[in-house]
């Protein structure tokens, strides 16, 4: 558990509200898209890794996640699924791309056919559920981004799908930093 800190408690105490409500997906995307632009807070997680882009935990608790996710030029996701969970994500800073695939259909090498690619701005907010398909995100451009991620409920392991070999692992997902503190190196 991470609890909110006490400039998100409000908002924490809305976002608890907003997933627990049957229907409540519109809800919770216009919470979000407030978010993106009412506070000032949001830089502290803003912790970016050459490497990989990396998962900065704001707060979790039984019913949801709040991570910051920090991209830059190149970074790219895997595509991947999210456990039967909702995903809820809204753009910071910059603007990103994100690509929804089909699960694939069963057989020996089973790849992800895209189905669709949308691009999100700053406060703009998105929407995914295993029903929906899996996708993937990356930055636009030559830019960074930030993009805010709302998982109910958290997702520990996601499977990745590797659209060349047609492999699918599980992968066991860590935070780069936990309450805007680094905790290890990015492994997303
Ligand atoms: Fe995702």
């Amino acid at each position: 558990m991470q609890t909110a800190p006490p400039e998100f408690q409000e908002f924490a105490a809305q976002l608890a509200t907003a997933v627990d409500q049957a229907g409540g997906e519109g809800r919770v995307a216009r919470c979000l898209e407030r978010a993106t632009t009412a506070f000032a807070g949001w830089s502290k997680y803003y912790l970016f890794d050459p490497a990989c882009y990396t998962r900065n935990l704001v707060m979790k608790n039984e019913l949801f996640e709040l991570l910051v996710l920090c991209w830059q030029p190149g970074h790219m996701s895997p595509i991947h699924d999210h456990q039967g969970q909702r995903c809820w994500m809204g753009v910071l800073e910059g603007a990103v791309e994100e690509t929804l695939y089909e699960f694939p259909k069963a057989g020996s090498k089973p790849r992800p056919r895209p189905t669709r690619t949308k691009r999100f701005s700053e406060g703009g907010v998105a929407f995914v559920t295993d029903d929906i398909g899996l996708h993937d995100i990356r930055p636009l451009d030559e830019f960074r981004a930030v993009t805010l991620h709302l998982y109910s409920k958290p997702i520990q392991v996601a499977r990745i799908f590797d659209p060349h070999s047609g492999q699918i692992h599980a992968r066991q997902l860590t935070y780069h930093s936990v309450g805007g503190v680094a905790v290890a190196p990015s492994r997303t």
